[in-house]
């Protein structure tokens, strides 16, 4: 029964010096990834959680274009803040609403502006797989609109007897405390207990997959499993594998972390965290990158839910 890859927060950039991925590296990391997901025999599919785009130019998705072409999997894309970008900087930038139908052209479907990107669809029998857009189109944060909120609801009625799982950008979880701080609660998306509680109201939900925050976090809250990886191109270079098998009523999941890189590019990597925005809000660096890196409990997790 399923197995699949989650993915995040690739970042191909066209700017030398790009938010902490590790810029030299990042397509030789994708290209690493694909190669190893087409030798896992038995993928089925693969779960990108936006940001593959950094600045969102021609350039980068050209890049990130050759290098998906190679997967052999079906991929599932929601868009993340970079997927599309309005700055007087870069006026050869996509909008959001160029950018992600670029990506991928299913996303034309409804419409894909910020917060209109989402989609459902059937991943395997008895599982269905639930996009949600959490962006905004003006700012790094992140929300689900109420509009948003009601197509939720309706497909989870729809879908009350499958198992669910949820592919969002920004997190539904608080991954550190500082998550309340002003910045740091740009990280996860500011409505996320209003859509968490529509959630708690359907056990059918198994998973939430999310990126964004750069860290690897994995939480148990009530019947699900809420995973967020840390950025493929960015220390400490993680993608998932994730087998979702039924046993009785429930599903037993098993989730375990890997890395494409090798240590001269992790090396690279925890300097470039370590001098990052978001380290540099802390008043030790070392906060960060424990964070991102995670502790074992956000590596490997085997529950039946
Ligand atoms: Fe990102
Ligand atoms: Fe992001």
């Amino acid at each position: 029964m399923p197995l699949f890859a989650h993915l995040t927060d690739i970042h191909l950039s066209a700017q030398s010096a790009s938010w902490s991925t590790i810029d030299d590296e990042a397509d030789d990391l994708l290209r690493e990834t694909v190669d190893r997901l087409n030798d896992t025999a038995d993928l089925d599919f693969v779960v990108i959680t936006g940001d593959v785009l950094d600045v969102a130019v021609p350039s980068e998705l050209a890049r990130f274009t050759a290098l998906m072409d190679k997967l052999q999997a079906p991929w599932h894309f929601v868009p993340g803040n970079h997927d599309g970008f309005i700055d007087p900087n870069h006026p050869d930038s996509f909008a959001p609403q160029q950018a992600v139908p670029s990506i991928d052209p299913r996303m034309m479907d409804p419409v894909p502006y910020a917060q209109k990107a989402r989609w459902s669809r059937q991943v395997a029998a008895g599982i269905q797989l639930i996009g949600l857009d959490s962006r905004y189109a003006d700012d790094w944060a992140g929300t689900i609109g109420d509009e948003q909120i009601a197509w939720l609801r309706d497909e989870l009625e729809t879908h009350r007897d499958d198992a669910v799982l949820i592919a969002v950008h920004h997190p539904l979880h608080q991954i550190t405390p500082r998550n309340s701080e002003p910045y740091f609660k740009n990280f996860v998306a500011d409505n996320a207990e209003q859509v968490t509680a529509v959630l708690d109201e359907h056990p059918q939900v198994k998973m939430v997959l999310s990126g964004h925050h750069h860290a690897n976090h994995i939480a148990r809250i009530g019947a699900r499993v809420h995973v967020a990886t840390a950025s493929l191109t960015g220390y400490p270079c993680a993608y998932r594998l994730i087998r979702f098998e039924p046993q009785g009523d429930a599903y037993r999941i098993q989730i375990s972390t890997h890395s494409p890189a090798e240590a001269a590019t992790l090396a690279a990597g925890l300097e470039r965290a370590r001098l990052s925005p978001p380290a540099q809000h802390m008043d030790d660096p070392q906060e960060w990158v424990n964070l991102i890196r995670g502790q074992a409990s956000d590596l490997t997790f085997e529950q039946v839910l």
